[in-house]
């Protein structure tokens, strides 16, 4: 009358799949969570790092130098109304993590001509701070900024 019985899994098994897929899940939940605080750290003190800057330039309105709102994905020389150099005009880049981290390196080499005489933050892990509170900055109009 019984069949053959079906050959029940071995009982750690099933345990041992849970325990694999609980870590993969807390892992990946690790990495999510890490990774968006450690964005946010860095541009937190970027923003430090931005005190430098403030001599010419604000984040919400043009002083010597352009707002930097906005500034992500911007084409160098492209705000409206901003009595740019010939030579950040036809500088040709588009604002992104790479580009703002060699400019920022040395503004006078990497863009000659340009109005910007500032040597530059030297320091890589200052600049990659810096560069991620810039590419962290609103649109302009946005209320938010200094
Ligand atoms: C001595 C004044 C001065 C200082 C200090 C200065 N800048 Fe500038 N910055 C300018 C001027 C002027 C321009 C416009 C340059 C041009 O047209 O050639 C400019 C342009 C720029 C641009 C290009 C913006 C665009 O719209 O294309 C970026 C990015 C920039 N500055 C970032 C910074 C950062 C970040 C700091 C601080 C580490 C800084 N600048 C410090 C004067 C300054």
């Amino acid at each position: 009358m019984t069949g053959p019985r079906q050959p029940r899994p071995a009982p750690w098994s099933r345990g041992l799949f849970l325990r694999e897929g609980a870590a993969a899940l807390a892992l990946t939940a690790f990495v999510v969570v890490t990774g968006g605080v450690r964005a946010d750290d860095a541009a937190d003190r970027g923003r430090a790092v931005y005190d430098r800057c403030l001599a010419c330039h604000a984040v919400a309105h043009d002083r010597v130098g352009p707002r930097h709102c906005g500034i992500k994905g911007r084409r160098a020389g492209g705000l409206p109304g901003f009595e740019y150099s010939d030579a950040m005009r036809a500088a040709g880049f588009t604002w992104n993590r790479r580009t703002l981290d060699r400019f920022l390196a040395d503004p006078l080499e990497v863009v000659p001509g340009t109005t910007m005489t500032y040597d530059g933050i030297k320091d890589g892990q200052e600049r990659r701070d810096l560069v991620a509170y810039l590419l962290s900055l609103p649109p302009c109009g946005e209320p938010r900024g200094r």
